[in-house]
């Protein structure tokens, strides 16, 4: 989830900073909140929302003030501020003395005038008043316009508190370990609905408002202000039929979107109870409301009994989507429905530990859908997407732990990002391969009984998986969890193992060293934090030999391990076959790690995979062989001579995994090899390689049944026509054409659904402004999310620069017809292309100030944008026009970490540092592998 930051309002404060932490103190904790909130949304001009809360609360040491969190936009009535004193039935009235605010921390200082007394109960009541913000973030309005009633424009509002905006909706203790109970009531015209985290428990009319309601719910659990959610509408609400159940399950949105909820509302119950049985614990609220939020700017977030979806995560229509989207909701909303556990009933206590809430909601979503709905390999798919991308990531060295510390909101925010999300689901599958399946599931299952309602940090799943692995006997009695998990996620990067092997001898010798992208380059000698002298990790080794390869051992034979000093240690293999056999570590790659083995051994493993045995190998391991090589071969540490030779097998290989890692790797040099002279021989070696495999799955064919994998038809296709192969451009343009001359192109579309986005992108990277505007149009009157960003992404393919200009200005000048949610997705697709590098990026240096503005100042969105242009750049001009760039707008840029720029230009100099070095040698290789 990404979190926009509201940085606008500027407070007029003072502040005699006597308190100068970011964490509020605990001194006092809230107890319970009873939040009265009415939205006033009859006047578009006027969108704003008043309030008035009370905090009960209890005091853990005597204090004369109270700190709480009020965000820079919200405004509180100083006037009607009351404290409380709650003594048996009487009350007496506490006088405040003043009103600090504290815009550094986002805090509200209330001084009294006489201390608080410990273990007495107070009641603190503030007045308060805001706008609706358009920024997705906080209390914010959504427009849309629905065909369905005709209205025009319409709003509705909703909440998007997580990580810390939940103070610029209501003052609160924003901390997720504040964790109370809440009684929330809601004030709206009665034309609208109320929703929030649980169920209403009444209606009733507000008195001096004619036609006006307030809606008033039950109390909540204990939970975190993060996962607060209210909600007024006039949507439809499509309730689930299937469910027998305990919880009323209800999928909510605009009135002509309706139809596309059903697939959502069906999958969701099922879903849950696929939860409650893998986990053992039930659910414990009464409702569960799916609402899809026409603006947003995550993909969803998990506010528990109310989870808000942006739309093209939840609507699907049957003759519109793809088989792709389909997999997608259904996998968004497996995450959400996982957090109800991991998350909101325990929660972390404190956003350092933000993996523990991320990579378990990804990692037990692809658990559930693997039992659900088997015929997807979601497991292996996404857990090799998760894989390849750690092993991508985090092989540069401005990287970061897993574990981060934070303090301002903006650094929160910035660890919804790829290490948190994908390397915490692929730490979480480690250990749940080397503890077992049993001990996995009862150490889970101990751990969150015993922390419901509570917080954790990630020491106490150690503790319960350690408890868990030592009874079923699965890792040695003198191993911790924690030993093992410590080096993982208090240390950044990824290791490489090296493998030599003694062939007369039956043995190997293992050894381990960090991995990095960019091996040996002296400007990290300036770098503020060296490398860490040591680097160590206690890496699960699994192994097999070519005649005792078991594809499914991937239970640990040995330990890689590190000395007290944190020092590796060398580990000696023994008893392996001789030198006519293969070795291959990390079955089933349980761990991410890269593997290096001695040429001889990459050599019996090509020989094997160039045969018709080659499928005996795991197809997550031919993934990771591909993989590796490749990536070696990159930094230098493998020649192209023996890499080449390795990929070249795949021509045979027909399966998805292989496929997907290779290319992915290919992509890199794709990017780089299109703007020289070697891109023709590339383009030749690509058709050799990618014929078979196009032929094989049918290529640009609509399919007959689902004889073959979606994923990997679209992928190939996808390759295939970027690369020009004849049969696919052609296949794509007859479709269009087809497609071009309906005379009601927007109920009837030819194109068969799964192949659209090839399909789209290849029409207008070979077409003109007609073919575009025919698209666009589609666009505008489409009413399916998915399809909608299907198109917005295609539009980016065109290499007409001026139709890229045009596009560009659309989104960012005119700010019409475009949703700021899709911003991003556009500039990302423009950059990608070829011609579209160069404008998007001229684009972003020479309109900084208005991307600024149109961001809101978020860092973090302008960071994106600026990685990706990195991404795309390989010429030294290229990297020192983004490091003029960088240098320029510091003070801007600096707001949010460093090290996220650092990476930006590390990225770049790593594409500069291949081109000058590894382009000659890759491309005489090529010209080698053409020949026969
Ligand atoms: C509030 O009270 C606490 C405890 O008495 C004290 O440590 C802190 O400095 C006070 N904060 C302010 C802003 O006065
Ligand atoms: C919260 O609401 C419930 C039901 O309306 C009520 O019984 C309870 O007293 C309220 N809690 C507090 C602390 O006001
Ligand atoms: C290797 O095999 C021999 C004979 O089978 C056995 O005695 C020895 O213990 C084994 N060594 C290891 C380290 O497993
Ligand atoms: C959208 O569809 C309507 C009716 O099908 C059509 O009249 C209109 O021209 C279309 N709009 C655009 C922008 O193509
Ligand atoms: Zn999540």
């Amino acid at each position: 989830m990404r979190i926009l930051m509201l940085l606008s309002a500027v407070f007029a404060t003072f502040c005699n900073a006597s308190y100068d932490y970011y964490r509020l103190p605990r001194s006092i904790k809230p107890q319970h909140y009873n939040l009265r909130i009415m939205t006033h949304l009859e006047n578009p001009k006027r969108l704003i929302f008043t309030g008035d809360v009370e905090i009960m609360l209890r005091i853990f040491q005597s204090t004369n003030n109270i700190t709480l969190h009020a965000g820079p936009g919200l405004n509180i009535a100083e006037g009607s501020t009351r404290l409380q004193l709650t003594k048996y039935h009487c009350h007496e009235l506490i006088e405040i003395k003043s009103m600090q605010r504290h815009s550094k921390y986002d805090f509200v200082i209330l001084h009294l005038d006489q201390y608080l007394q410990r273990g007495q109960r107070y009641t603190l009541r503030l007045r308060f008043w805001s706008r609706l913000g358009h920024s997705m973030a906080g209390y914010y309005a959504s427009s849309y316009l629905d065909n369905a009633d005709d209205c025009g424009q319409q709003f509705m509002s909703v909440t998007q508190f997580e990580p810390a905006d939940a103070r610029t909706a209501f003052p609160c203790f924003d901390e997720p370990d504040f964790k109370a109970t809440f009684n929330i009531t809601l004030g709206h015209h009665s034309k609208y609905n109320a929703l929030s985290n649980m169920p209403v428990l009444e209606r009733i009319p507000i008195c001096e408002r004619q036609n006006w309601l307030w809606s008033i719910f039950k109390q909540t659990e204990l939970m975190s202000t993060y996962l607060v959610a209210y909600s007024i509408n006039n949507f439809h609400g499509y309730a689930s039929q299937n469910y027998k159940g305990h919880v009323r399950f209800t999928t909510w949105a605009r009135a002509s979107a309706i139809e596309q909820c059903r697939y959502a509302s069906e999958l969701g119950p099922r879903i849950m109870s696929q939860f409650e049985k893998m986990i053992g614990i039930e659910y414990t609220l009464p409702k569960m409301d799916q609402l899809a939020v026409p603006d947003f700017s995550a993909g969803a977030m998990e506010n528990w009994g109310l989870i808000t979806y942006r739309e093209a995560s939840l609507f699907y229509a049957e003759d519109a989507s793809s088989h792709l989207d389909k997999q997608h909701i259904a996998t968004i909303i497996a995450h959400e429905l996982a957090h109800q556990w991991f998350g909101n009933l325990v929660t972390m206590e404190w956003w350092n530990d933000l993996w523990l809430n991320e990579g378990f909601a990804t990692y037990m979503a692809t658990l559930a859908m693997e039992k659900m709905c088997c015929q997807w390999h979601a497991y292996k798919e996404d857990m090799l997407d998760n894989v390849l991308a750690v092993l991508n990531t985090d092989a540069y060295f401005n990287t970061r732990p897993i574990h981060q510390a934070v303090s301002r909101a903006s650094q929160i925010s910035e660890l919804f990002d790829a290490i948190t999300y994908r390397k915490g689901a692929v730490l979480i599958r480690m250990m749940h391969m080397f503890i077992g399946d049993v001990a996995f599931h009862s150490g889970l299952h101990c751990y969150l009984s015993k922390h419901a309602y509570d917080n954790t940090r990630q020491a106490d799943l150690w503790l319960a998986l350690t408890e868990a692995a030592h009874e079923y006997d699965s890792i040695p009695l003198d191993l911790q969890v924690q030993t093992v998990m410590d080096t993982w996620t208090l240390q950044k990067g990824i290791p490489l193992v090296q493998v030599k092997r003694h062939y007369l001898k039956k043995s190997a010798t293992i050894t381990q060293q960090r991995f990095l992208i960019i091996q040996e380059d002296d400007s990290y000698n300036q770098a503020e934090e060296h490398l860490d002298e040591n680097p160590c990790w206690f890496v699960p080794i699994s192994y097999a030999t070519q005649c005792t390869y078991n594809s499914i051992a991937t239970e640990p034979r040995a330990w890689l391990r590190c000395t007290a000093q944190h020092e590796p240690v060398p580990l000696l293999l023994q008893n392996l076959s001789g030198d006519d056999e293969w070795l291959i570590l990390n079955i089933q790659v349980a761990a991410p790690y890269r593997i290096n083995y001695d040429t001889d051994n990459w050599e019996l493993i090509s020989k094997t995979l160039h045969s018709s045995e080659y499928y005996r190998i795991h197809d997550m391991n031919r993934a990771q062989l591909l993989d590796d090589a490749l990536a070696l071969a990159w930094s230098g540490l493998m020649t192209y001579e023996l890499t080449l030779e390795l990929l070249t097998y795949v021509k045979q290989d027909s399966a998805y995994i292989p496929w997907r890692a290779a290319l992915d790797q290919l992509n890199s040099i794709y990017r780089i090899i299109r703007y020289t002279d070697d891109f023709e021989e590339f383009q030749h070696f690509m058709h050799h390689l990618l014929s078979p495999i196009y032929c094989y799955l049918d290529g640009m064919q609509k399919y007959g049944d689902n004889r073959h994998h979606v994923a990997h038809k679209t992928l190939i296709a996808k390759w295939a026509c970027h690369l020009s192969l004849r049969d696919c451009v052609e296949r794509a343009l007859k479709y269009y054409h087809r497609w071009f001359i309906c005379s009601q192109p927007d109920s009837m579309n030819p194109v068969p659904v799964n192949l659209r986005s090839v399909v789209y992108c290849t029409a207008m990277q070979h077409g003109d402004g007609e073919d575009w505007n025919f698209l666009w149009h589609r666009y505008r009157n489409s009413s399916l999310a998915s399809e909608q960003r299907l198109i917005l992404f295609a539009l980016g393919c065109t290499e007409k620069v001026f139709l890229l200009q045009r596009y560009l200005r659309i989104v960012y000048h005119e700010q019409s017809f475009i949703r700021k949610q899709d911003a991003s997705l556009i500039f990302g697709a423009i950059v990608r292309s070829e011609v579209g590098f160069g404008v998007a990026r001229d684009f972003y240096f020479q309109n900084f100030k208005l991307l600024q503005k149109y961001y809101n100042a978020n860092t973090h969105e302008l960071i994106a944008l600026l990685n990706l242009i990195a991404q795309h750049s390989s010429s030294l001009e290229d990297y020192k026009q983004l490091k003029t760039f960088i240098d320029g707008h510091q003070l801007v840029l600096k707001q949010s970490s460093s090290r996220s720029l650092l990476r930006a230009l590390e990225q770049a100099k790593a594409n500069v540092l291949w081109r000058q070095h590894k382009l000659p040698e890759f491309a005489r290789q090529l010209a080698m592998c053409n020949c026969d």
